[in-house]
């Protein structure tokens, strides 16, 4: 349990990793957290975990999305919903462009529009929006559409906090690099080689340090905005500077 004057929360991308340790977190210091994410047996099991109150909706859904913050009180939104996909521009397909688009960015904007009006009139709230690493950096391998919609995220974070000027308004950016959760197994399809590829040989970040952090931001005293948070694994760096040799090019 905690002092916080936060009674509710929202969090999106609930059903597994970061989501799902956030609102474990959050439940734990005493707010009401509503979990939102599609796959409704695992809101469920949370929900039987934790407490927290179960939203079977996509980011997607415009019109889900406006009911369902019609009918609350949100404290706290945390934006953490993301999708991934492999490639990058030079064989992405249009409809992954929208995909991102929609799920990584217009939702987080369309979540925030409907929220912040409640935080105004109440002179409370706070927006936490996982970004990543790449909205920050550019670095081969990474899919460029991905890169994109957290580079948007990113700037969102920056402009809301002049949206919000002089009130009670806290907004948080979390930054984080490879963290182990579902969105590697997601991304190729397959779980088990995702876990191999990504995760045997590395000492990751794991869902709960994300969480932690989050808290460490939620919970941190009214006067004290922590803005921006960049969380990495101690053995990963962002870096790195290619050229490519002249006799290299081809076509
Ligand atoms: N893991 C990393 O290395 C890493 C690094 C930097 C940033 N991030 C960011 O962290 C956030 C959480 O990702 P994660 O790593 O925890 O991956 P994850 O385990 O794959 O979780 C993604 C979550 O997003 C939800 N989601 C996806 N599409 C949705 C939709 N249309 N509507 C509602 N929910 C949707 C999924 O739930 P349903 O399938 O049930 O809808 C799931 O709960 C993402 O924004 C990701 O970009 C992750």
């Amino acid at each position: 349990m905690s002092n916080t004057p936060y009674r509710t929360a929202l969090v999106t991308g609930a059903s597994s990793g970061i989501g799902a340790a956030i609102v474990r977190r959050l439940s734990e210091s005493g707010i009401e957290v509503h979990a939102l994410a599609r796959d409704a047996k695992r809101l469920e099991a949370l929900a039987s975990e934790t407490g927290c109150v179960p939203h079977a909706v996509s980011v997607s859904d415009q019109a889900g999305l406006e009911a369902l913050i019609a009918g609350l009180e949100i404290d706290v939104l945390v934006n953490n919903a993301g999708q991934s996909r492999t490639g990058n521009i030079t064989n992405t397909t249009p409809e992954d462009i929208d995909a991102l688009v929609d799920v990584n960015l217009r939702a987080v904007l369309q979540l925030t529009r409907l929220v912040v009006p409640g935080m105004i009139e109440r002179n409370r709230g706070h927006i936490v929006n996982i970004s990543s690493i790449a909205g920050h950096y550019a670095f081969a391998g990474g899919n460029t559409v991905y890169h994109t919609t957290k580079a948007g995220v990113h700037s969102l974070s920056q402009q809301l906090r002049c949206d919000l000027f002089g009130r009670q308004i806290r907004v948080t950016e979390v930054s984080p690099a490879r963290v182990e959760t579902e969105v590697f197994g997601r991304l190729i399809g397959d779980m088990a080689e995702a876990k191999k590829r990504f995760f045997d040989e590395y000492d990751s970040l794991l869902p709960e340090d994300i969480a932690n952090s989050v808290a460490f931001a939620v919970l941190a005293p009214q006067r004290m905005n922590v803005s921006f948070m960049e969380v990495l694994p101690t053995m990963q760096v962002v870096g790195g500077l290619n050229f490519a040799k002249k006799t290299s090019v081809s076509g």
